[in-house]
C-alpha cells in the first residue's frame, strides 16, 4: 500500500495535536498491515472524547484481554464517546478493517460509526455497525470493513450509545489494511449474457474505497452503473445555498444543487470511462420537505403547483448543468426521471410528507394528482444531455393495478416523445412474485415498444440456510430464463449491489456474491441457465465439450470435468466439485465422478482441479 504510514511516534504526535484531549501513546503497529493496536496495557490511550463532558480513563476494573481497558464515563449525549483520529494514518478512498470489543454495565446498543469532512467542507456521520451489549459479556466488532470517500479529511471512527447515561468500556482495538481479495476465476456474468443484455450494478460511493469489492463489480457488472444514492434530491439539494439566494433576492423558485456527496462517484466514472445511470430526479422519498414549502421553510405551507413547476424545472436544469460543467466527460446514458409515483392499485400516492408518514408524496400534496410526471419528463427532455435515455422507474411493477397505470402513462408519454423506457426495479423475494407473474409484467411492458431495463434486481430470502440459498438460486434462474425470453426488449439488467453484506436488504442475503466475495449458488444457477437454453452459446459449448471428450480422454471411460457423470461437462459439474471440496455433506460424488474430477492439478481432487475446470468452462464461454 502506498502513502500509508505505520503509526510512528511522530505520526501519532501529529494526530494527537489535532485532537481536543491530549493523550499519550498506544501500542505501535507490529504485524504487517496493522496500523493501530490499542490494548491499553501501558495505561495510555490514543482515543479522545467527542463531546465536552465525557471522561476517558484507562482502568483495570474490567478487561477484554490483559488487565486494562478504556472506560468512558460521564457521557451526556448519545453521540458522546471515544474517537480515534485517522488522518495521517489511513488514506481516504482505501479500505481498512477494525476489530474492537465493547461492554456496558447494563443493556445498551453501542454503535461503531465514522465521521469525515467532504471536499466541500460538509461533515458526514455514518454508522458502521450497531451491536447490542447485554451488560454482561464483551461484544465483538471483528474485522469490520470501513473506508472513507476519496478526498475526505478529519476522518474518525468512534463509538456511541443511544443511552446517553451508560458508561462504555472498549478494549483490544486494532485498525489494519483490508486484504485484497482477487475475484474468483469464474465466468464473468457480463460475458455470459453478452448476447442478451448488458449486466450492470448500482454502486454507492461507500463501495468505491474497497478494491476487492470494485474488482468483483468490474469483472461481472460494469456495463451500466447506477448511482445508488448520491444523485437523489436529499444529496443534491443545497438548502443553505437555496436559502441564501432567497434571502438575497427574494427568489424561492431556484433550488440550488451541490455535487459534494456524489463527487467520488463522478471522479470514478470519469477516470474509468464508465457511463452512469442518473437516479433519480422526481421522487416522494429521499427528498426534503423544504423543497416543497413556501420560503424553503420546513414548516411552511405547500407551494402552489405553478411555483413547484418552476422549482422542478430549475432543479432539473441546475442538476444537468452542474454535472455537465464539472464533469463534461462523464456520460449519463440514462436518467430515472420519475420514481415510484403509482400505488399498487394504480392510483397516485396519498398526499403528505414521506418524511413524516412513509409512502406519502409531497408531489401529490402540491399537485393534487400525478400531473407532475409529464412535466418532469418535459424538463428532463429539455435539459438532459443529448443521447441520454429517459425512464420511468418503479417497484412492485408486476402488481396488476400498478402495471396498467404504468402502461397507460408510458404509452401517453411515448406518443409525446417524452419517454424512452421503463425501469423495472425488480426487488423480488423467493416467495413473491412467482416468476410467471414477473414474466407477465415483462410481456406487458415489452408490448409498449419501449426499452425495458431491469434497474434494481435483488431477491431476498427469509431462509438463509443452505437450503434457502438453493431455493433462491432456482428463483434467480427462473427470473433469468424470463429475461432471456424477452431479451429483445431488454437492454440492461442491473443488480442492486454486488455482495450481500453491502446490500440495503443485507439480512436477507439478496445478491449473487457473499461478504467474502464468493459466488453464491444463485450466481452458478444463472450461469447454468445459459447452458441449458437452446440458443447459440449452448450449441457451441456442447460441440466444444464433445471435442474435449475426445482430446482429454486419457483412460477409457473418463470424461475430464464430468463430475456428475452425465456425459457432458458444464457449470453443474463445477458447482458439484466446489461443494465436494468444501466438504458439503449434502453432496456425493461417485468414484467415476472423482476420476473425472481429477483435472491434472495436485494429486487427488483438490481446489486446484475445481479452478482448472472453471477456467476450462470460462474458456469455452469466451470461445462461444
Ligand atoms: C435505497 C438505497 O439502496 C439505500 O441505501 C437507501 O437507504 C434507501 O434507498 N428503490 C429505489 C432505490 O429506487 O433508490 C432505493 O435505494 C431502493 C428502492
Amino acid at each position: 500500500m502506498t502513502g500509508n504510514k505505520k503509526l510512528s511516534a511522530a505520526a501519532m504526535a501529529a494526530v494527537l495535536s489535532l485532537t481536543a484531549v491530549p493523550a499519550t501513546s498506544t501500542a505501535i503497529a507490529a504485524d504487517d498491515g496493522v496500523l493501530i493496536s490499542a490494548d491499553f496495557e501501558d495505561g495510555e490511550t490514543v482515543f479522545t472524547r467527542r463531546g465536552e463532558n465525557e471522561v476517558l480513563t484507562v482502568t483495570d476494573e474490567l478487561a477484554h484481554g490483559g488487565s486494562y481497558s478504556l472506560l468512558v464515563s460521564e457521557r451526556a449525549k448519545s453521540w458522546n464517546g471515544p474517537q480515534l483520529a485517522l488522518d495521517g494514518i489511513i488514506n481516504a478512498g482505501e479500505e481498512y478493517m477494525v476489530t474492537a470489543y465493547a461492554k456496558t454495565p447494563w443493556y445498551a446498543t453501542v454503535t461503531l460509526s465514522q465521521q469525515y469532512t467532504d471536499t466541500d467542507g460538509t461533515v458526514h456521520y455514518a454508522n458502521i455497525l450497531q451491536q447490542t451489549c447485554e451488560g454482561s459479556d464483551w461484544v465483538g466488532y471483528e474485522n469490520i470493513k470501513f473506508s472513507f470517500p476519496a478526498g475526505s479529511t478529519d476522518m474518525y471512527i468512534y463509538f456511541e450509545a443511544s443511552d446517553a447515561s451508560v458508561d462504555i468500556y472498549i478494549d483490544d482495538v486494532t485498525v489494519s489494511e483490508a486484504p485484497f481479495i482477487q475475484p474468483e476465476d469464474i465466468p464473468a456474468l457480463k460475458d455470459v449474457y453478452a448476447e442478451y443484455f448488458d449486466i450492470g450494478t448500482a454502486l454507492m460511493c461507500s463501495n468505491l474505497g474497497s478494491k476487492s469489492f470494485m474488482a468483483l463489480a468490474e469483472k461481472h457488472m460494469n456495463e451500466g452503473i447506477t448511482v445508488g444514492n448520491e444523485l437523489k434530491p436529499d444529496y443534491m439539494l443545497d438548502k443553505e445555498a437555496s436559502l441564501a439566494m432567497y434571502e438575497a433576492d427574494g427568489d424561492d423558485t431556484n433550488p440550488q444543487v451541490t455535487l459534494a456527496s456524489v463527487r467520488p462517484m463522478l471522479e470514478y466514472a470519469r477516470d474509468n470511462n464508465v457511463p452512469l445511470r442518473g437516479h433519480t430526479l422526481v421522487w416522494h422519498s429521499q427528498t426534503p420537505d423544504w423543497f416543497f414549502k413556501e420560503g424553503y421553510a420546513d414548516d411552511g405551507d405547500w407551494v402552489s403547483p405553478e411555483k413547484m413547476t418552476t422549482r422542478m424545472e430549475n432543479y432539473i436544469k441546475n442538476t444537468m448543468a452542474i454535472l455537465a460543467e464539472e464533469f463534461p466527460t462523464v456520460e449519463f446514458y440514462a436518467w430515472d426521471v420519475v420514481n415510484e409515483a403509482w400505488k399498487d392499485d394504480g392510483t397516485p400516492r396519498d398526499a403528505g410528507s414521506n418524511n413524516t408518514t412513509s409512502g406519502q408524496s409531497a408531489w401529490v400534496s402540491v399537485y393534487g394528482d400525478n400531473s407532475f410526471i409529464e412535466l418532469a419528463f418535459q424538463f428532463a427532455r429539455q435539459y438532459a444531455p443529448e443521447g441520454c435515455k429517459l425512464y420511468y422507474n418503479d417497484y412492485n411493477e408486476y402488481m396488476s393495478g400498478k402495471m396498467n397505470a404504468i402502461y397507460d402513462m408510458a404509452m401517453s408519454l411515448k406518443e409525446k416523445g417524452l419517454i424512452d423506457g421503463i425501469g423495472m426495479q425488480s426487488h423480488l423475494d423467493t416467495s413473491f412474485p412467482t416468476p410467471a407473474t414477473y414474466e407477465k409484467a415483462l410481456e406487458k411492458y415489452a408490448s409498449t415498444g419501449l426499452d425495458i431495463q431491469v434497474t434494481e434486481l435483488d431477491v431476498t430470502t427469509n431462509d438463509t440456510s443452505e437450503t434457502g440459498l438453493e431455493t433462491q438460486a432456482q428463483y434467480y434462474s427462473d427470473i433469468f430464463d424470463a429475461l432471456v425470453k424477452y431479451s429483445d426488449s431488454i437492454s440492461k439488467v442491473i443488480l442492486w449491489g454486488v455482495t450481500d453484506d453491502q446490500s440495503w436488504r443485507a439480512s436477507r442475503l439478496p445478491l449473487l456474491f457473499d461478504e467474502n466475495y464468493k459466488a453464491k449458488p444463485a450466481y452458478y444457477s444463472i450461469i447454468d441457465g445459459i447452458d441449458y437454453t437452446t440458443t447459440e452459446p449452448v450449441e457451441t459449448i456442447t460441440t466444444t465439450t464433445t471435442t474435449i471428450t475426445t482430446t482429454t480422454t486419457t483412460m477409457e471411460g473418463i470424461l475430464k470435468g464430468d463430475v456428475d457423470v452425465n456425459g457432458s461437462v458444464n457449470v453443474s459439474d463445477a458447482v458439484l466439485l466446489n461443494r465436494y471440496i468444501a466438504e458439503d455433506s449434502a453432496v456425493t460424488v461417485s468414484e467415476q465422478g472423482l476420476l473425472n474430477a481429477d483435472m491434472g492439478g495436485a494429486v487427488g481432487v483438490t481446489a486446484e482441479d475445481a479452478a482448472i475446470l472453471l477456467r476450462m468452462l470460462a474458456h469455452l464461454e469466451a470461445e462461444g
